[in-house]
C-alpha cells in the first residue's frame, strides 16, 4: 500500500478524467492521497474530494506564489476549514523566490501568518520552498514550528538542511525528481535520512517521474518514486511502501 502525501487532483488538467485517474492510483494500490488547496479555488475543489472519496484527505493553504492575493478573510476560512476531520495539514506554504509576483516580505508575512494558524489548530504544516531555503528554515525556528512539526515537500536540497528540518520535526518527502537521472543530489540525500522521517508523494499533475517526464504526473506514479527510493536505500518496494505509508498515517493521525 502506498500513501502520496501531495497530490493536486483538485487542478484542472484533471477535469476530464479524474474517475479514470484514481481508479489507475488504486490499482497501483496508492491507498490514501491527500489533495492539497492552495488559493479559493483549489481548496474549494479539495473539499469536495474529501467529501466524494473516503480515502482522499485534505491540506489547506497559500501558497506563496500568490501571497500578494490573501485577505484576512480567507485566512479565516482556512482555520474554520482546519476543524473538518478531513482535513489533515495546513498548506501548502512557505516561501518561492523563483517567482517575483508577491514580494518576499509579503510570502514572509503570509508564511508566519498560516505557521500560527497551524500551531492554533494543532496541524501539521506542508512547507513548498524555491531558492529560499536558508529564509525558510530562519522562519520555521523563530515561529516555533517544530511544536506541529510537518512535511518539506518534494524535498530537493542538501543533507544539512534535511536534518535542521528533521530536528524541528519536519519529514523529508521525495517526489519526481529523484527519479530523473540527472538529480544526483536528492539520490544521495534519500540514502542518508533515517526510514522514520521519509515520505513519497507525486506533487501531480507537475514532476512527472522518470521514464514519464514531461507528461502530466498522476498518483499511480507514486510507485516509481518508491521503487527508485528502494533501489537507493537496498531495500524492497513492499519495505518502502509500507514504512512511508505508516509514517504519513503517523503525521497525519489516520
Ligand atoms: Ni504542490
Amino acid at each position: 500500500m502506498l500513501f502520496d502525501t501531495h497530490v493536486h487532483l483538485n487542478a484542472d488538467q484533471y477535469e476530464e478524467d479524474l474517475l479514470e485517474v484514481i481508479e489507475r492510483a488504486r490499482k497501483e494500490k496508492v491507498m490514501n492521497m491527500v489533495v492539497v488547496g492552495f488559493d479559493r479555488k483549489t481548496i474549494k475543489r479539495a473539499m469536495e474530494l474529501v467529501e466524494q472519496y473516503e480515502f482522499i484527505y485534505a491540506a489547506v493553504g497559500w501558497h506563496p506564489v500568490d501571497a500578494i492575493d490573501m485577505t484576512e478573510e480567507d485566512l479565516a476560512w482556512i482555520e474554520e476549514l482546519a476543524s473538518h476531520k478531513k482535513v489533515v495539514a495546513i498548506g501548502e506554504m512557505g516561501l518561492d523566490y523563483h517567482w517575483d509576483k508577491s514580494p518576499k516580505e509579503i510570502q514572509k508575512e503570509v508564511f508566519r501568518k498560516q505557521i500560527q494558524l497551524a500551531k492554533r489548530v494543532r496541524l501539521p504544516i506542508i512547507i513548498h520552498n524555491r531558492d529560499a531555503t536558508a529564509d525558510v528554515v530562519e522562519i520555521l525556528r523563530e515561529e516555533e514550528a517544530k511544536e506541529v512539526g510537518g512535511i518539506m515537500h518534494c524535498f530537493t536540497g542538501s543533507l544539512e538542511v534535511a536534518k535542521e528540518c528533521m530536528e524541528m520535526n519536519f519529514y523529508i518527502s521525495f517526489g519526481g525528481p529523484v527519479t530523473f537521472k540527472n538529480a544526483k543530489k536528492p539520490k544521495e540525500v534519500v540514502k542518508e535520512i533515517p526510514m522514520e522521517m521519509l515520505l513519497i508523494e507525486t506533487d501531480c499533475p507537475y514532476l512527472t517521474p522518470h521514464p514519464y517526464r514531461g507528461k502530466r504526473n498522476e498518483p499511480s506514479y507514486v510507485r516509481l518514486v518508491a521503487d527508485q527510493i528502494a533501489e537507493l536505500r537496498g531495500m524492497t518496494l513492499e519495505e518502502v511502501a509500507e514504512k512511508t505509508t505508516a509514517n504519513a498515517k503517523k503525521l497525519f493521525g489516520i
